[in-house]
């Protein structure tokens, strides 16, 4: 294994240029103007898994945008495992205040800069580099493995839940490996249990038939801004909790010994507090900062627009007004049905002196991995042995909607070792990746094939 891990570091700096041009691939998932960069970013993908040793790989083409599949199944015997990851990533405004553009990586103070450097292309690309490793010091893999990597993660998985479904046979597998998540600080090797899921919602309160001059008009009709305004504000009590009827019906309660092992993570609110440049910190009563984020359902409006927003004034009571808004969801609720209860609430909140369309934009269910099983032994130890650390296992409030579709549709544990940091401005100007997490994982990832195939 040494002979691996020194190529590993030897080839540093190889990784991080052939990283840097996978991130200058613009593969904007929701934007289609970019759908010529996300076939790229599959092709891309498609090369790279070739070259790293993987006998068979097809792009395979959706409704929406491609499939990457890479197998190679030399190990008869051993366990297969199937590494999932996404080449998507978000939009990039606002713009301006990126210091570089974000798709043309820099690196500095070894850190890469990039829209996409650890969510998620920095992270899938470290199992492509580990797989390489391997069979440029072996000759060969010590385990089955397939790749699937997807290019619709930011917008739901869609057409991969329905790949899945059609190719339960082909994607047959012992274990799921992703790294598409955070460490609980630097240097620190953790392993996820649990994610949050979503319900994404639109409203839109529609007024009058045109927008009207705000004096001659105005008190006589209602203004859907401010009918909309008041209805997001009677979805959350004084207390953070949500006031939907039957919200918390299916939340799993915290156990006693899982908000002990929150406490002994030591997290400090007063960090996380100027981390974000707040002097205070919110959320449901009751709870701690990790409980609220890891464990506790939430309701967030994510964007509001409506009326008049340019500079300057003018006077209009507007014909309409919408707002995005999602709920970040914990075992055991369901997306679908929380859909339901929201537009039902929002409906009966409504005055008669407006129209209200209510939308479920996207979802995704939540989920607990069990901490048992060999797959996740071998997780642990194989990061343990990277760091040179004792694991942390720990939950994340963000959501991979396709997860569920892996333990359900395939009856495939999943193992969830990501690499990124929580600071690392996923989503937003500025995204980066620690190297040394990226070297780390590379590491990670082919100690978890040496321990997981048993030799
Ligand atoms: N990799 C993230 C999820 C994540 C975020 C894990 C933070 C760990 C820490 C993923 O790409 C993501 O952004 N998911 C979306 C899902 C949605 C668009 C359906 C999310 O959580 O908002
Ligand atoms: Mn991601
Ligand atoms: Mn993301």
């Amino acid at each position: 294994m040494q002979n691996l891990i020194n190529y590993i570091k030897e080839n540093e700096n190889n990784y991080i240029e052939e990283l840097k041009e996978f991130l200058r691939i613009p593969s904007i998932s929701t934007l289609p103007e970019n759908k010529d960069d996300i076939n790229k970013a599959a092709d891309f993908v498609s090369e790279k898994l070739k070259q790293a040793g993987i006998s068979r790989v097809e792009v395979f083409q959706t409704e929406g945008h491609p499939i990457v599949y890479g197998e190679w199944l030399g190990a008869p015997g051993k366990p297969t495992v199937l590494i999932y990851g996404h080449y998507d990533v978000q939009p990039v405004d606002p713009i301006e205040l990126w210091d570089n553009p974000p798709f043309d990586p820099v690196v500095k103070d070894g850190k890469i800069y990039a829209r996409g450097a650890t969510d998620d292309k920095g992270q899938m690309f470290m199992h492509v580099k580990s797989v390489e490793a391997y069979f440029k010091t072996f000759g060969s893999l010590p385990l089955n493995v397939k790749f699937l990597i997807e290019g619709e993660e930011e917008i739901g998985s869609e057409s991969l839940e329905k790949f899945i479904n059609n190719n339960t046979d082909l994607l047959k597998c012992d274990s799921v490996l992703i790294s598409d998540t955070a460490l609980y600080g630097p240097g620190i090797p953790t392993l996820t249990y649990g994610l949050r899921g979503l319900c994404y919602m639109e409203v839109e309160v529609i007024g009058p038939n045109r927008d009207l001059h705000s004096g001659t008009f105005g008190g006589g009709v209602a203004n859907p801004i401010n009918i909309l305004a008041g209805i997001i504000s009677k979805l959350q009590d004084k207390n953070g909790k949500i006031t939907i009827p039957h919200f918390y019906d299916d939340v799993l309660k915290l156990s006693k010994k899982e908000r002990e092992d929150f406490k002994a993570l030591k997290f400090s609110e007063k960090k996380f507090a100027d981390s974000v440049g707040v002097v205070e910190l919110k959320g449901e009563k009751g709870f701690s900062t990790l409980e609220r984020i890891w464990a506790r359902p939430t309701l967030d409006c994510n964007g509001i627009f409506g009326g008049f927003t340019g500079a300057g004034a003018k006077t209009v009571l507007p014909s309409k007004a919408t707002a995005k808004i999602s709920m970040r969801l914990v075992p055991e609720q369901n997306p679908k049905k929380i859909a339901k209860l929201f537009e039902n609430y929002v409906k009966s909140l409504a005055p008669k002196s407006v129209k209200i369309a209510v939308k479920n934009l996207h979802g995704a269910y939540p989920v607990l991995t069990p901490l048992k099983g060999s797959a996740t032994v071998a997780a642990t130890k194989a990061m343990e042995k990277a760091f040179g650390k004792k694991i942390v296992y720990m939950r994340e409030g963000g959501s991979v909607p396709i997860v569920t579709v892996f333990t359900k549709k395939l009856k495939a544990p999943v193992v969830l070792m990501g690499l990124g940091l929580n600071t690392e401005n996923l989503h937003s100007p500025n995204e980066h990746f620690n190297l040394k997490h990226f070297q780390l994982g590379i590491i990670s990832s082919a100690y978890f094939m040496q321990e997981y195939s048993g030799s």
